[in-house]
Parts: structure tokens; C-alpha cells; sequence
């Protein structure tokens, strides 16, 4: 008989402490909608006691996610647990997860505690949330470096303060999976009260064995996999949720095992999380990665054509990868507009739908042929632009042989209008120059890269910036037929998320 694993989302918390992935409160609100409609049993939605943009940004999907748990994330002391708590107050299902680290190393420099100590604080700690909540994680950090009868004494004193979940992390991603696997076997052999508790995996990505050792986990009895879309986290990443899934589901004959997880979502996820982050998803990732169902060479092609499984050991419309194929053209109506989007899994409101019809009806003036990818930009980029403090109106460019470079640049910031022209080495150095002319800043620019959504010359740009300043950094992504509006609108874009996060007093990236 099959059993049940639970999958626990970690993008936004784990995903987010990865520097550069900042999200916005708006596409935070997104994103657990998104895992919401994919079953994702788990959602841990930020650390409250971070910022007020953390604790914001809980409360919100507290109040907003029904069928998952929405869960927050809090060390041990007190004021932690009782932020945590209160931003996770509205939701139906909600977890308070609070980890404190047990390994020597850590204890020693890290916290400057001595084991006794830590005992106590996991039992004060564990309590306390449980005032709050029948449902307690509690994390071991470091567990994988921790000296194993102190793990099993740790263990023992959380669960008999009432945690209901144990996860023991590969924090620093040290683990072999055969290790990894045994030690969970240990543990819930040699610790009274294991059989009344979830065991949970968290590893991260440093020996590139994450989503082996979280599969170990399970055939040791781990019941939870902790995991991010795309493999987002601190460092290498956390074990990537896509690939745990669908192992799970290719294989159920070598593991009998499986999530309730809508795999076809797992496309629209992933494209989802890269477009919020601006983090491209490499071409030869699994499950997700543009090429990952590809068939290049003419052996495998002239396999595939006779017998689709010589070489494909899932299809590429069970994780949500449809054929690229040719959708509509500029005479293609509002109707047909909507059944696409809804094939594609998107429901917009009104607004949204005007929005985006009104720029695939001028995407398709001006280019010949609209891709399936091509509406996935379009859709995304407006939702991510909607609320923008700052916004490009208009921008005329002279670039070529002779310089100097030139742009013209109308915005509207806040509401108002703002005009500039500016010369620069080339002509994104031009547009950027009258960008920061209008509105001031320190921010260096960290990354520009851009990459063509579909193929032909005429194919959507898609250039995404990051920004740092004084450690606060930021990335935004923006998608136009034109390259230099499309790098326009993405710097742009950043300028005001940096803007926002500066008013928000926000400094760099809270870790765990
Ligand atoms: O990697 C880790 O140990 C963590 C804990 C906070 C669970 O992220
Ligand atoms: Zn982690």
C-alpha cells in the first residue's frame, strides 16, 4: 500500500533568505495561491519576526490560504514565537515552526550555549507554541552534525513538550543519503514518543545530493519533505520540490510513496517563482528546465517518433510542459483570449484580463507569430508591473554606429509625470542614466541579463536586473517585443521595490 508524504513549501522562507530572491507582498500573495491550487500540504510563508514586511506578508496569506497550512518560521525565544503566532492567527490550518541549533559547533559559536541550556530552550519554546497551536515543528539545526545522543535527547525533550513534527535538517548540505536515511531510522527507532510524530527532511543543495537524501529520508521514515520550487534557498538550495514530486510519482515501484501534489501546476510554478525572483532556470534542469523534454539528437528522435517511451520516462504534459506551439494571431478574440488563459491555469479578474488583452492584441500587431510562452510573459509581466510605484510611459532610443547613445524617457512616478533625456556608452547605459536621473539612488547594478522568450528575431526580450544597496538588494524582470523597453520597465521596476524596501526600513536578507 502506498503512504502519504507530506510536502512542505519552503520557497518563501527558505527560497527567499537566498540573496537577490526578495519577493513582494503582492507576489507573495501569488505564489501561496498558487501552491494552494497545486495541494501543497505545507506552506511556510516567511519568518515574522524578520520585518514588518515579513510579518506582513504571513498575516496576509494567513487570512488568504484555506486548504494549506500556512506556516511561519521562529527561533526560540519568547518575542519570536508570540510575532510568529500572531501573524499565523487567521488561518484556518496554521503550524508555528521554531528551531534552535543542536550541533556542537553551532551551540559553541553560534549561540554560546551550552547543551543544558539548549535542552531547556527547546522545552520552553515548544511549549509556548503549543499555547498557541496543536501544530509544532521543531527544527534541530544542523541535525546532521549534531553528536547523535544529543540529537536523540533533543528530540525526546521537544516531543514531550507537545511538538507534533520533527525535522531534522542537512542545514549545511553535508549528508550522504545513506547516512541521511539511517539517521532518521535512529531516531524514530530509539526515541520515546517517535511513533506518535511526523518526521520531517531538510536539505540543502552544497554536494548537489538534496533531493537524493530527502527521497533516503523516506525509506528511513521521514513523512514530510521540506522543499522549494526550482531548488530556491540559502546557498546551493534546498531540495527542489519538482523533482521530489515527480520522483515520487515515476517511481512508486521502487518507493511506494506519494503527494497529493497537482504535478501538471509544476511548469506554471516554477516559471512563476523565476519570474518573481529573476533567477533563470538553467535549460537542462529536471522536470522544469526548458530542455528537459528535448530530443536533439537523431537516434533519440527517431526512437521517440516510433515509441515515445524508448526515451521519455514521463510526458511532458505531466508537469505542465505543453508542445510550444502556435496559439493565436492578432485576429483571435476576447473569448478565445480567455479559454487560453484558462487552459493555461490562469483566472484574472477583470481588470487583469483587460490588461493583458489589450497587450496581446498589441503583442499580436506587431509580432507574427503568438507561443504559448509568449502569453505566459505577457500575463506575468503585467501582474508583476500592475502596482509599480514607478512606471515607463513612453521611450525613444537613438543607438547605432555613431554615438552618442540617447534616451528619452517619460515616467510617471507615484501618479506623476517625470521627464528626461540622457546620453550613455550604448543605450542601455543611455535609458538606465535618464532612469536614475529621475529617480535618485546608490544602487549598483548586480545583473542584467536578457533571454528571448521564444524563438525568430521578433521573439519577446526578457531582461531581468538586480540591484543592490547598502545590502538591501532587489531583482525585477519585465518582458516587451522591444529590447530596451523591456529593460527599461525591469529597472524601473527594481527602483521601486528598492525604494519601497528603503522606506520600509528593511536591510539586507534576514537568515534563519
Ligand atoms: O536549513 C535549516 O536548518 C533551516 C532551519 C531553519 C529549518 O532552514
Ligand atoms: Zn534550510
Amino acid at each position: 500500500m502506498t503512504q502519504a508524504i507530506r510536502i512542505f513549501d519552503t520557497t518563501m522562507r527558505d527560497g527567499e533568505q537566498s540573496p537577490g530572491a526578495s519577493m513582494s507582498h503582492a507576489e507573495k500573495i501569488e505564489l501561496a495561491k498558487l501552491l494552494e491550487d497545486m495541494a501543497v500540504d505545507v506552506i511556510e510563508a516567511g519568518f515574522p519576526i524578520a520585518s514588518q514586511g515579513d510579518f506582513d506578508a504571513v498575516h496576509a496569506i494567513a487570512r488568504t490560504i484555506k486548504n494549506s497550512t500556512v506556516c511561519g518560521l521562529s527561533r526560540a525565544g519568547a518575542k519570536d514565537i508570540e510575532r510568529c503566532a500572531e501573524a499565523i492567527r487567521p488561518a484556518p490550518r496554521k503550524r508555528i515552526h521554531t528551531f534552535i541549533s543542536t550541533s556542537p559547533i553551532h551551540m559553541k559559536h553560534k549561540l554560546q550555549m551550552e547543551p543544558d541550556a539548549v535542552l531547556e530552550a527547546i522545552h520552553g519554546s515548544v511549549s509556548l507554541a503549543r499555547n498557541h497551536t496543536d501544530d509544532v515543528e521543531w527544527s534541530a539545526e544542523d541535525a546532521t552534525r549534531t553528536e547523535r545522543d544529543f540529537l536523540l535527547r533533543a528530540v525526546e525533550t521537544a516531543i514531550r513538550a507537545g511538538a507534533t513534527t520533527i525535522n531534522l535538517p542537512d542545514t549545511v548540505g553535508y549528508s550522504f543519503p545513506s547516512e541521511y536515511g539511517a539517521l532518521f531510522a535512529d531516531v524514530i527507532a530509539n526515541v520515546p514518543g517517535a511513533d506518535e510524530v511526523i518526521f520531517s527532511a531538510h536539505c540543502h543543495n552544497d554536494l548537489g545530493l538534496a533531493v537524493a537524501n530527502s527521497l533516503a529520508a523516506v525509506q528511513g521514515g521521514a513523512r514530510q519533505i521540506e522543499c522549494a520550487i526550482n531548488g530556491l534557498g540559502e546557498r546551493a538550495g534546498n531540495a527542489a520540490l519538482e523533482e521530489i514530486v515527480m520522483a515520487l510519482r515515476v517511481r512508486g515501484d521502487g518507493m511506494p510513496f506519494t503527494t497529493g501534489v497537482d504535478a501538471t501546476r509544476l511548469m506554471m510554478a516554477s516559471k512563476m517563482v523565476s519570474r518573481i525572483t529573476g533567477f533563470p532556470v538553467q535549460y537542462n534542469k529536471a522536470i522544469v528546465g526548458k530542455n528537459a523534454f528535448a530530443h536533439e539528437s537523431g537516434i533519440h528522435q527517431d526512437g521517440m517518433l516510433k515509441h515515445a517511451q524508448t526515451y521519455e520516462i514521463m510526458r511532458p504534459e505531466d508537469v505542465g510542459q505543453g508542445a510550444t506551439n502556435l496559439v493565436m494571431g492578432k485576429h483571435s478574440g476576447r473569448h478565445a483570449f480567455k479559454d487560453k488563459l484558462r487552459d493555461m491555469g490562469y483566472e484574472l479578474s477583470d481588470n487583469a484580463f483587460q490588461d493583458a488583452f489589450a497587450r496581446f492584441k498589441a503583442l499580436a500587431d506587431r509580432k507574427k507569430h503568438v507561443y504559448d510562452d509568449d502569453i505566459i510573459a505577457l500575463v506575468d509581466d503585467a501582474a508583476a508591473h500592475f502596482d509599480d510605484a514607478i512606471k515607463v510611459v513612453r521611450l525613444r532610443v537613438v543607438a547605432g554606429t555613431d554615438g552618442p547613445q540617447t534616451a528619452e524617457i517619460d515616467l510617471e512616478i507615484d501618479g506623476k509625470p517625470a521627464w528626461t533625456t540622457q546620453r550613455g556608452n550604448g543605450p542601455v547605459d543611455a535609458v538606465f542614466n535618464a532612469i536614475s536621473v529621475l529617480v535618485p539612488h546608490q544602487a549598483v547594478l548586480d545583473l542584467y541579463q536578457v533571454h528571448a522568450v521564444t524563438e525568430g528575431t521578433d521573439a519577446q526580450a526578457e531582461v531581468s536586473v538586480r540591484l543592490s544597496e547598502h545590502g538591501r538588494i532587489v531583482t525585477a524582470r519585465s518582458a516587451d517585443a522591444d529590447t530596451l523597453v523591456a529593460s527599461a520597465k525591469a529597472y524601473a521596476s527594481a527602483l521601486a521595490r528598492l525604494r519601497a524596501k528603503r522606506e520600509r526600513g528593511e536591510d539586507a536578507q534576514a537568515a534563519g
